[in-house]
């Protein structure tokens, strides 16, 4: 039984040691956040303002196995960036992920009204690369060599969904 929420303060400790996690922290972007302080702002603003952006928590059974944030990146245009993905190590392999960013999806695109989702995963990302073209984002290219990482250049690829590719 999968559920999303948003995260609140009760959480932090739970998301940080996810977001720092060996398996995880080398997959996350480079400005995700890691610190309490910097998690803290991030709930915040995702409780005063909630159409605009959101950190969320996935719960299985009523324990958290994961989470998933979101930011607006044109109000005009409605287009929201999907980030800070990740399921705890322990809960992996099991399709929750994938259930979990097709409520997300519905979420921003229905219930929030957002046009069009962004995403962007490493190019060495192939876990999440797989991830995301299985909950139907569709792959729209690559950004060469666009961020350092683990002291090399990376690319990213770059992914969209909009509100007409969700299926009815
Ligand atoms: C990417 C990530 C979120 C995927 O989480 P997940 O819950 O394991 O994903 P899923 O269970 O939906 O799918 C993972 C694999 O399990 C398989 N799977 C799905 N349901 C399954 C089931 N019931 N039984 C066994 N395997 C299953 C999938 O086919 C998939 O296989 P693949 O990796 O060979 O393609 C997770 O690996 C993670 O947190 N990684 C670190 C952070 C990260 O990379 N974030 C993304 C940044 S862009």
């Amino acid at each position: 039984m999968i559920s999303l929420r948003r995260a609140t303060l009760d959480d932090v400790d739970w998301l940080l040691e996810l977001l720092n996690d060996e398996d995880t922290e080398p997959f996350l972007g480079g400005g995700a956040p890691r610190d309490a302080e910097t998690l803290r702002a991030q709930l915040e603003r995702s409780q005063s303002e909630p159409e605009k952006s959101g950190r969320m928590i996935v719960d299985v059974d009523g324990e958290r196995a994961g989470t998933m944030a979101f930011e607006t990146v044109s109000e005009p245009n409605r287009i929201a960036r999907i980030g800070g993905l990740a399921v705890h190590p322990g809960y992996r392999r099991r399709g929750i992920a994938d259930e979990a960013a097709r409520r997300f999806q519905r979420y921003l695109l229905i219930e929030l009204g957002f046009h069009r989702l962004e995403l962007a995963c490493y190019g060495f990302n192939d876990r999440a690369i797989r991830h995301s073209e299985r909950v139907g984002f569709v792959r729209e290219g690559v950004k060469r060599q666009a961020y350092q990482r683990h002291g090399e250049w990376q690319d990213a690829v770059l992914f969209s969904l909009l509100r007409e590719d969700l299926e009815p």
